[in-house]
């Protein structure tokens, strides 16, 4: 069951099944300079990555990070969603796309849909996200999906600083 459509997108919720492209997503090296090491080294790693980070969020809040497919061939593209972790109080937009598939307006598409999901249909009236202040193309993707920056902060006393970005709608 889809979550959101786009022109050329779908997306739905994660299974224990798209456990082969979270493996290889979260072991990309932009992912690994930008989001972080998620210590998945098997396919059995990447279904735990699925329950914690996927299945507990849909069932806890109704949202989550979302597979991305794309409607023409069905391939899968990578993540984009809404989290909430429990160290910060905003509900965010996170994305992540196979690297082979950058570049493409992938991300600005489905990102523009869950922002607009995020207000129209769950009525959240605030969205931030939350990127390393050297992922240009992250962060020239949320001023132009109309989030600004906020503040730098960290998510604990001992994390790097991080960019704290925001729309309230
Ligand atoms: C951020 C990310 C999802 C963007 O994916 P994408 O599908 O390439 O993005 P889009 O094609 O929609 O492009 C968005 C903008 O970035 C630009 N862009 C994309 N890749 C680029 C690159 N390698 N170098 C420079 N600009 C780039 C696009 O031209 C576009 O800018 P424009 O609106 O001025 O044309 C992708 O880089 C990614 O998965 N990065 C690793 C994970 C990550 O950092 N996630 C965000 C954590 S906060």
């Amino acid at each position: 069951m889809p979550v959101l459509e786009t022109t050329r997108l779908i997306l739905r919720e994660l299974t224990l099944a798209d456990a082969a492209l979270v493996f290889e997503l979260v072991n990309e090296p932009l992912w690994l300079q930008f989001i972080g090491d998620r210590g998945v080294r098997t396919l059995a790693d990447a279904e735990g990555y699925i329950r914690k980070a996927c299945l507990a969020s849909y069932a806890l809040h109704g949202f989550g990070l979302w597979l991305v497919r794309r409607r023409a061939d069905g391939v899968s593209l990578g993540i984009c969603g809404l989290l909430k972790r429990d160290t910060h109080p905003d509900i965010e937009i996170g994305f992540a796309l196979l690297q082979r598939f950058h570049g493409q307006g992938y991300a600005a598409e489905c990102a523009a849909a869950t922002l607009n999901y995020a207000r129209q249909a769950l009525g959240l009236k605030r969205i931030a996200a939350i990127a390393s202040p050297d992922n240009a193309v992250s962060i020239r993707l949320l001023e132009k999906l109309g989030l600004h920056f906020e503040k730098m902060f960290q998510l604990t006393p001992a994390a790097p600083e991080l960019n704290l970005f925001a729309i309230d709608f």
